[in-house]
């Protein structure tokens, strides 16, 4: 029997994660280097990606950051070249960053879509173009994006965003049929509400603290859409992110995998 280390281990790897300053990517990236790879984080927080990084390398694990905005190309490339340059090649990237955007779609004008569609659907793409060849010379790797529980279950006020990260999955779903024959893997997280700087923008008083009534009543409200009661943290995804970059996953492709405490589920 193969030693189940070695199977979700990533010794040896190398991963790109960008949005790694915070939450989801913060987490997804502290957890590839637990599991061994080396990893290169970027941020449009550059000090903050420099932060989490430094963290990495003071418990041990291999890690570098760079600023980066993936809504522009050159900047995407840049971070990619900088895993070749770094750790000698790219196995896994992990396209994490993605913005939020509350209005009507009566209400939207082409400024706001652009830049939405610019970031969310355009940064993730250049992402996948920008690691393919470097995964295709290693003989394949693995892309995980980031969907969103927004995709299964519509709310008003958030239809952009929606559209946005429906096209992320479509976009993975796609992607996995082109790329496998060079044994790349395609697969998109679709989370849950999980608690990070994202969804907290919402439960803040004017001064910017958190307003500990609206937290509480967003917990609630989130836990009683979840059979089991929960609402998710970062590690939730970023567990997730683990099991995809891993050889644990190899027979997994073009899926949307929904760690969202079951709340879409009875709908
Ligand atoms: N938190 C949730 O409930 C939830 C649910 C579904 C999907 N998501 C998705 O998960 C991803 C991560 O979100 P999170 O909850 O960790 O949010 P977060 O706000 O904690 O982290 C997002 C990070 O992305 C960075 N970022 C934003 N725009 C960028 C850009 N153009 N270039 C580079 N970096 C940029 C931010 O600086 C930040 O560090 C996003 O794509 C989001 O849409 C989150």
């Amino acid at each position: 029997m193969r030693d189940l280390n070695e199977i979700f281990g990533l010794e040896g790897k190398v991963a790109v994660v960008t949005g790694a300053a915070s939450g989801i990517g913060e987490s997804s990236a502290e957890v590839l280097a637990q599991a061994g790879a080396r990893v290169v984080l970027g941020d449009l927080n550059a000090e903050g990606a420099e932060a989490v990084a430094k963290r990495i390398r003071e418990s041990g694990g291999q890690a570098v950051s760079q600023g980066l905005d993936i809504g522009n190309r050159g900047e995407v490339d840049e971070i990619v070249v900088r895993a070749a340059r770094e750790f000698g090649g790219l196995d896994v990237l992990c396209n994490i960053a993605g913005v939020p955007f509350d209005g009507l779609l009566e209400d939207l004008g082409d400024d706001d879509f652009d830049r939405v569609v610019g970031i969310n659907i355009k940064g993730t793409l250049y992402g996948c173009q920008a690691a393919i060849p470097l995964m295709a010379a290693r003989g394949g790797g693995s892309i995980i994006n980031v969907s969103s529980g927004a995709i299964d279950l519509p709310v008003a006020n958030y239809g952009l965003y929606s559209i946005t990260k429906a096209g992320v999955a479509q976009l993975t779903h796609t992607l996995a049929q082109e790329v496998g024959d060079r044994g790349i893997r395609v697969n998109a997280l679709a989370p849950g509400a999980t608690l990070t700087n994202f969804t907290r923008r919402r439960l803040k008083n004017p001064d910017g603290s958190i307003n500990q009534e609206s937290l509480d009543q967003f917990v609630g409200s989130m836990e009683s859409m979840s059979p089991i009661g929960r609402v998710g943290e970062a590690v939730d995804q970023a567990w997730l992110v683990l099991y995809l970059a891993s050889e644990a996953s190899r027979f997994c492709t073009g899926q949307i995998w929904r760690s969202n405490g079951g709340a879409t589920t009875g709908r």
